[in-house]
């Protein structure tokens, strides 16, 4: 997709070049300064009953006189905020994407200066109506002919919007990368596969990546990892990526994802129905690495460093059984009362192995607890931070990303719901508050910087009608980063 800014006055927006003309209307009736043709189908569409200046409303209008695109889509954003314009752009876009437009142009009005935030969400809304996933189903038909997007500007607007849409450009092809990896099956999906797509990603972006494999991880002592890897026959990997943007004595921001390629619940097996789902719980992994795809073609000052550990959760006869005990890369040893909760089991060593890096924050990213879906729903990731400086960056980020997350408990008194009577702590407390106990078990591992645990068990996939990845953290995890450099 070719976007690009176009500097236009709106008053002559019927003699706009383009196949197809999206206005954005925000407030409660036609701003003065749009073009006189466009007002006037606009006030008709109004008397006729087709139109009202009320957030969520569309109007579509085929060729209509003296206007030179042949489609014309009206959409209202009420009061004007990042939100209702986002939401006034997919509404408009779910009328245009489907037809014959290959070139859409897009301008909004009676909404305020046009911001770099507002060019974001216009990229992210044009890859989200035109995403299809092809790798195991070739056949399915493209969503959309559109190929171009022109956002119409003025002079004094034109940096923000063109700042805006390179970001939104490479924040999409973060989402995107996300996006294929979490859909991909288990059978493709391998954690050699990504492996594989962290190399790829680090040849195209001069990016220091290691792959190390299970040698190399008993070497190291990660014992918690392997435990839940040792289910499987497919080999486990654990991903160490590198982003330099600033001096190597600048400390990084260290990025961890989950990578369960597939999660059976190992021998305290899940139930069948949905279980197929369980391919996405590698969606903290598929997040990290969009992000560092997102940030390497942004080059901003800082470095970032990617931990992924991958593996899938399998029973076999040399599964890790209830009531196993394993020592962990920090020397803690684990009592493993439930195999299902496996993904803090190989989390915990990633957070071990980030001391070494001396980072400036850790944040790990996990499709972590059901528990935390029963909490937030699909909404809001849970975010998990003893510090309020860092939580309060991650929630301005989610925010401004439109990707939001919302602050979950982590005090002391949850902790104690992990004692053991045969190891320094067991994976699972009871059932009560299990997405803070999660939280809390990761706590244990991350003395030596500062962190937050972001559960994106509810945001990262859609059940239903619309089933598949997201691409989510990638949004709000990016603009963090960006926040960072000086
Ligand atoms: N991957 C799951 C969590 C999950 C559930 C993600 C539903 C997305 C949708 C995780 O490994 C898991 O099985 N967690 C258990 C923890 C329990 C055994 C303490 C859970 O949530 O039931
Ligand atoms: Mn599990
Ligand atoms: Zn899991």
């Amino acid at each position: 997709m070719d976007f690009r800014h176009q500097i236009a006055p709106l008053d002559a927006l019927a003699m706009q070049p383009c196949d197809a003309l999206l206005v954005v209307v925000g407030g409660d009736a036609a701003d003065a300064a749009l073009d006189p043709l466009l007002a006037e189908a606009l006030s008709d569409a109004v008397a006729q009953g087709d139109f009202q200046f009320k957030a969520g409303k569309t109007v579509y209008l085929h060729r209509p006189a003296g206007v030179k695109a042949a489609r014309v889509v009206f959409a209202a954003a009420g009061a004007p905020s990042a939100k209702s314009l986002k939401a006034a752009l997919v509404a408009g876009l779910g009328l245009i994407k489907g037809g014959g437009a290959r070139h859409l142009a897009v301008a909004v009005s009676g909404a305020g200066p046009l911001d770099a935030s507002f060019a974001e969400s216009l990229v992210a809304a044009v890859h989200d109506a035109v995403y299809v996933y092809r790798h195991t189903k070739p056949s399915a038909p493209p969503a959309s002919a559109l190929a171009k997007v022109s956002l119409l500007c003025t002079k004094p607007e034109a940096k923000a919007v063109a700042q805006g849409l390179a970001r939104g450009e490479a924040i999409a092809a973060g989402v995107a990368l996300a996006r294929e990896c979490a859909n991909r099956p288990g059978n493709h999906c391998t954690p050699t596969f990504l492996g594989e797509q962290a190399k790829k990603l680090g040849k195209e972006f001069g990016l220091k990546v290691e792959v190390l494999d299970r040698k190399a991880l008993e070497k190291l002592g990660m014992g918690s990892f392997l435990a839940v890897a040792q289910g499987s026959d497919e080999p486990p990997r654990f991903i160490v990526a590198q982003y330099q943007g600033a001096p190597k004595s600048q400390p990084p921001i260290v990025l961890v994802g989950k990578g369960i390629t597939f999660d059976t619940g190992g021998i305290s097996i899940k139930p069948a129905p949905e279980m197929d789902e369980m391919k996405f719980d590698m969606g903290g992994a598929a997040g990290v690495l969009g992000t560092l795809r997102a940030v390497a073609q942004l080059k901003p000052r800082l470095n970032l460093v990617v931990l992924v550990p991958t593996c899938e959760n399998m029973p076999s006869g040399r599964a890790v059984k209830p009531g196993d005990v394993v020592k962990s890369l920090s020397g803690q040893t684990i009592e493993i009362l439930n195999t299902d909760a496996e993904g803090r089991l190989i989390l915990c060593d990633a957070l071990t192995y980030a001391e070494r890096f001396k980072p400036a924050a850790v944040i790990d990213v996990a499709t972590l607890t059901g528990a935390c879906v029963i909490a937030l729903g699909h909404h809001h990731s849970g975010l998990f931070c003893a510090d309020d400086a860092l939580a309060g960056q991650l929630l301005e980020a989610g925010r401004t990303a439109q990707d939001s997350c919302w602050r979950m408990p982590l005090d002391e008194e949850y902790d104690e719901a992990l004692k053991s009577n045969f190891a320094d702590m067991a994976n699972v407390g009871s059932r009560a508050g299990g997405a803070i106990t999660a939280a809390m078990f990761l706590r244990r591992f991350t003395g030596k910087f500062r962190w937050a645990h972001l559960d994106i068990a509810g945001t990262a996939w859609k059940s239903g009608a619309a089933k598949g990845a997201t691409g989510r953290p990638v949004p709000l995890l990016t603009h963090f980063v960006l926040g960072q450099a000086g």
